[in-house]
C-alpha cells in the first residue's frame, strides 16, 4: 500500500506552480478531493487540522472573496476573470455563474474564497511539500509537490500584468502585481512562507496586519531651513512596500498639531498608473512607482525625499487600501490604517552667545 502511494508521489514531484495555477485564465482544473473527504470545502480539513482552519479563517486568503474592499471593487468590475484568483475553484465559478455573478446571498463554498483545496487538492491527492509521515498517508492521499514551499508558487497568483479586455484572458506586458518579480531582485535569503507562514502558520499576515506594518516600517526626518528631509524605511520586507494591489499608499501626513483633523500636507507612495498614451484605452501602463524598492542588499531599502516644512510640528504614517471609486462605499480602516506618528524635530537655532555678564554676579564656574 505505502509503496503504491510513494511511486505515485514521485512521479507527480515535478508539478509546478504554473502548472497549478495557469495565470488566472479560467479556473482551477483537476480539484477533486481524495475519496475519504467529502468536498472541497475547509470545513471538511477542520475536523483534523483546527488549529491551521482558524488560522486561515483569520488570513485574508479566507476573506478573498467577501472582505469589503474587494466586494466594493468587484462590484465596480464583475469580471470573471476577478473570480479566477479570489475564489479559484471551479466549483466556486459554477456556483457563481448561476448567481450571475454578483453575490446576492451566502454561497458557502464561493464566501471560502481561497480555501485549502486551491492550494492542497489536485486530482484526488493533498499536496504537500515534503514527504509525508506516515500518519498523513493513513489520514488521505498525498501528492509530494517541493514547488509548494517555494516563492514561485505564490507567484502563481500574487504576479501577473495588466489584462486586455474580454474573454479568453489574455495579457499585457506590463505588471499589475509584481511582488514576484520584486521578490527576485532581493538576496532572496527567504521565501515568501519564510515570512509569510512563519513555523507552518496560515494567518498569512501582510498590509492588514498593523503590528507586521508597525515593526516593518520607520521614518527619518532631519530640518533644513525651510524644508524637511525625510526617509521611509522598510525593514524586513522581501518586496516593495507596498507591494501587490496597485492602490495601495503609504501616505505621510504634516500636521500643525498633534490631533490636527486636517494636514498641512500629504505626500503619498505607491505605485500609479495611466493609459497609454497611443493603443488601448482599456489597458494601463506604469506611470510613476514611488514605492519603497525591494532591498537588493541586506534587509532595508529606503525612499527619500523633501517637503516644505509649513511649521509642520507632527507627522504620521497611513497605510491606505482601495481605489479612489471604491471610497464611498468604506469607512475606517478599510480605507486606511494609522501605523506610526511622531514629533517634527524643529532646527536648532543657534543659542545667543553672552557678550558681558551682568554687573555684580560673580562669573558662572565650570566644572
Ligand atoms: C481524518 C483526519 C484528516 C482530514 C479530514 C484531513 N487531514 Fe490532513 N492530515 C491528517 C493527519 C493525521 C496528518 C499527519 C499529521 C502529522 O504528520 O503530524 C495530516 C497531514 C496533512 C498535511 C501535511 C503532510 C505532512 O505530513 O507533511 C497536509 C498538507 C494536509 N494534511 C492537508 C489536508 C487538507 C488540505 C485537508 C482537507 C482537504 C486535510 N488535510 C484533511 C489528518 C487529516
Ligand atoms: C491573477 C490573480 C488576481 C486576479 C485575476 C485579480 N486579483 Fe485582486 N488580488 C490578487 C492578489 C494576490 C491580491 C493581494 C495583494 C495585496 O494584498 O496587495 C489581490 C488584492 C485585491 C484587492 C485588495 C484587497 C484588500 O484586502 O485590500 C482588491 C480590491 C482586489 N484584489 C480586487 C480585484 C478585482 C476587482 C479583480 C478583477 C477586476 C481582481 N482583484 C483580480 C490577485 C488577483
Ligand atoms: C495560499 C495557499 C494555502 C492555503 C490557502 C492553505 N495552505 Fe496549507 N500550506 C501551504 C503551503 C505553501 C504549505 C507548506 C509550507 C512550507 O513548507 O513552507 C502548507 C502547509 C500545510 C500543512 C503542513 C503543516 C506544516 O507544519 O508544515 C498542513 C497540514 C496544511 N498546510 C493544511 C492546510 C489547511 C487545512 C488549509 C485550510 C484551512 C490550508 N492548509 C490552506 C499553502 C496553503
Ligand atoms: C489562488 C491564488 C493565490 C495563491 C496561490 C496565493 N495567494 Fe496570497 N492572496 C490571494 C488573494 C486573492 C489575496 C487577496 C485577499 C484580499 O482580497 O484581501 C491574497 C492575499 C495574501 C496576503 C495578504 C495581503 C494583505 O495585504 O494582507 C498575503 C500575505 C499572501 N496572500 C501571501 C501569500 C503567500 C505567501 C502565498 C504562497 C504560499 C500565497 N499568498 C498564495 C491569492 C493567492
Ligand atoms: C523577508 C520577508 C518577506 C518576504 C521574503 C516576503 N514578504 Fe511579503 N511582506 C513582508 C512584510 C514585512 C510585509 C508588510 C509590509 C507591506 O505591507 O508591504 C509584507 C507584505 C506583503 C503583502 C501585502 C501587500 C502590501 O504591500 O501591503 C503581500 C501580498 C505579500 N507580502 C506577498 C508576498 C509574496 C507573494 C512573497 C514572495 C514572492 C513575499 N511577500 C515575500 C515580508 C516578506
Amino acid at each position: 500500500m505505502l509503496g503504491s502511494l510513494w511511486s505515485f508521489a514521485l512521479a507527480a514531484a515535478a508539478l509546478s506552480a504554473s502548472v497549478l495555477f495557469e495565470g488566472a485564465r479560467r479556473p482551477l482544473r483537476g480539484v477533486t478531493p481524495p475519496p475519504n473527504i467529502p468536498s472541497l470545502s475547509a470545513h471538511d480539513c477542520s475536523t483534523c487540522h483546527d488549529a491551521i482552519y482558524k488560522q486561515w479563517l483569520a488570513s485574508r486568503h479566507a476573506q478573498s472573496f467577501t472582505n469589503r474592499i474587494f466586494v466594493a471593487s468587484f462590484r465596480r468590475e464583475p469580471l470573471s476573470w476577478c473570480v479566477y484568483c479570489h475564489a479559484p475553484l471551479p466549483e466556486q465559478a459554477k456556483a457563481l455563474a448561476g448567481a450571475r455573478h454578483i453575490r446576492v446571498r451566502a454561497l458557502p463554498l464561493v464566501d471560502e474564497g481561497v480555501n485549502c483545496a486551491v492550494c492542497h487538492i489536485r486530482n484526488g491527492a493533498i499536496l504537500s511539500a515534503r514527504a509525508p509521515s506516515a500518519a498523513a498517508l493513513r489520514a488521505h492521499r498525498m501528492r509530494v509537490v517541493p514547488s509548494l514551499a517555494t516563492s514561485d508558487f505564490c507567484g502563481g497568483c500574487h504576479q501577473f500584468n495588466v489584462p486586455r479586455p474580454g474573454l479568453p484572458v489574455r495579457y499585457t506586458a506590463e505588471p499589475m502585481q509584481d511582488t514576484l518579480a520584486e521578490w527576485r531582485r532581493t538576496t532572496r535569503n527567504k521565501e515568501c512562507q519564510d515570512c509569510h507562514m512563519a513555523g507552518g502558520g496560515h494567518a498569512f499576515p501582510g498590509g492588514h496586519d498593523v503590528a507586521l506594518l508597525r515593526n516593518t516600517l520607520r521614518v527619518h526626518i532631519t530640518p533644513k531651513n525651510d524644508r524637511l528631509q525625510i526617509e521611509l524605511e522598510a525593514n524586513g520586507a522581501g518586496h516593495r512596500v507596498p507591494t501587490g494591489d496597485p492602490f495601495r499608499r503609504l501616505q505621510l501626513q504634516l500636521l500643525s498639531e498633534e490631533q490636527a483633523a486636517t494636514p498641512l500636507g500629504t505626500y503619498s507612495f505607491g505605485r500609479r498608473f495611466r493609459n497609454p498614451p497611443h493603443g488601448d484605452k482599456d489597458t494601463w501602463v506604469l506611470a510613476q512607482d514611488l514605492s519603497i524598492p525591494p532591498p537588493t542588499q541586506g534587509t532595508t531599502a529606503v525612499r527619500s525625499f523633501t517637503a516644505k516644512a509649513m511649521g509642520a510640528k507632527y507627522w504620521r504614517l497611513l497605510f491606505s487600501y482601495p481605489a479612489p471609486s471604491s471610497r464611498a462605499d468604506l469607512q475606517g480602516d478599510d480605507i486606511a490604517v494609522e501605523v506610526l506618528r511622531g514629533a517634527v524635530p524643529q532646527p536648532i537655532r543657534e543659542a545667543p552667545t553672552p557678550t558681558a555678564l551682568p554687573p555684580g554676579r560673580p562669573a558662572p564656574s565650570r566644572p
